[in-house]
C-alpha cells in the first residue's frame, strides 16, 4: 500500500481494518471512515484517535461517501466495504440482531431508522412479509408469512424469542441455519440492505481515481450476486477477480466467522 493516499473504509465496525489501512499508508495515507452504527462509530473513534488527523470518520451511511467525498474535493485510491453486521452488533448492541439472545426485535443498524423488524411482523400485510422472506430465500416462505399473520392476531411479535418460537412451531425445526437466513431476511429488510449496496455500487467507481480499487466484502449470495453484476455492467470498472476470493482452510480455523467471506475486487479504468 503506498503513501500519501486516500483510503476509503466504508464499513469502520470497531476499526480493525481501517488501523491496518492506517499503519499500511503510514505516514501520510489518509483514511475517510464511515459507520453507521451510533455504538460502533464511537468506540472505533476513540480507538482511532491516535492517527490524529490523518483519519476523518462519519457516523454516516455509506450510501454518502461520493458526496461527502465530493464535498472534500478528493478522490480515493482504494475503496473498502465489509459488509453485514459485526460480532460487537450480534453480541453487545441488545437490538436483537441474534437467534441466541432474548432481546426486543429491533435490528436496525441506526436508530434513525424508522420500522423496527417487530414493526415489520407486526403490520407488514402478508404479500409484503412473504416477499421479505422469498427475497431472503427462506424456504416455504409464502405459508410461513401467512403464519405469522395468523400468530399476531393471537399475541404481537416482541422479542427475538417470540420469533424464534414461532419458526420451531411452524417448521418443526430449530436448525441453526434456518433460524439464520429468516433474521437475516428480516434485518436486511430493516436497514434496507441490498438496495443501500446497490446505490453504493453504482456511485463509488465515480469518486475513485484511475487504477483506483474497489474491494467488497460479502457474506451471503445475495449480496454477491449484486457485487458481482454491478462490477460486470459498469463500463469504468475492470474486474480483477474473476472468481471471489474466498478464505483458506487456515483462516477459517483462525476466524470460523469467515467461512462464508466471498472478495471481489475491481480497478477504475
Ligand atoms: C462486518 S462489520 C465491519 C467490521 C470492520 N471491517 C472491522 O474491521 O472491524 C460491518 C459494519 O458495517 C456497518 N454497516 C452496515 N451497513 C452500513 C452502511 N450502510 N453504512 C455504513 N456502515 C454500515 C455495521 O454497523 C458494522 O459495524
Amino acid at each position: 500500500m503506498s503513501k500519501d493516499k486516500v483510503y476509503v473504509d466504508g464499513t469502520v465496525g470497531l476499526g480493525g481494518h481501517s488501523i491496518a489501512i492506517l499503519e499500511a499508508s503510514s505516514p501520510s495515507g489518509i483514511l475517510y471512515g464511515f459507520e453507521w452504527n451510533e455504538n460502533s462509530f464511537k468506540i472505533a473513534q476513540e480507538r482511532l484517535k491516535k492517527f490524529k488527523d490523518r483519519v476523518k470518520l462519519f457516523n454516516k451511511n455509506f450510501i454518502s461517501i461520493k458526496e461527502v467525498l465530493q464535498k472534500e474535493g478528493v478522490l480515493a485510491d482504494g475503496i473498502l466495504l465489509d459488509l453485514g453486521i459485526s460480532s460487537f452488533l450480534l453480541e453487545h448492541s441488545k437490538r436483537g440482531f441474534s437467534f441466541q439472545k432474548n432481546e426486543i426485535l429491533d435490528m436496525r443498524i441506526n436508530y434513525s431508522i424508522k420500522l423496527t423488524a417487530k414493526d415489520i411482523l407486526n403490520t407488514y400485510d402478508y404479500q409484503k412479509l412473504a416477499q421479505i422472506f422469498k427475497k431472503g430465500e427462506v424456504p416455504k416462505a409464502e405459508k410461513f408469512a401467512k403464519f405469522i399473520c395468523e400468530k399476531r392476531k393471537k399475541q404481537s411479535f416482541e422479542t427475538t424469542n417470540d420469533l424464534v418460537k414461532a419458526i420451531k412451531e411452524f417448521f418443526k425445526t430449530s436448525k441453526k441455519n434456518l433460524l439464520a437466513i429468516i433474521f437475516q431476511s428480516l434485518r436486511i429488510e430493516v436497514n434496507k440492505e441490498l438496495e443501500n449496496l446497490e446505490i453504493a455500487l453504482k456511485n463509488l467507481p465515480e469518486v475513485l481515481k484511475p487504477f483506483g480499487r474497489i474491494l467488497i466484502i460479502s457474506f451471503h449470495s445475495l449480496e454477491d450476486r449484486i457485487v458481482k453484476n454491478a462490477f460486470k455492467h459498469n463500463p469504468k470498472i475492470k474486474i480483477l477477480t474473476k472468481k471471489p476470493v474466498t478464505p483458506s482452510l487456515e483462516e477459517i480455523k483462525r476466524n470460523p466467522k469467515a467461512r462464508s467471506a466471498k472478495m471481489r475486487v475491481g480497478e477504475r479504468l
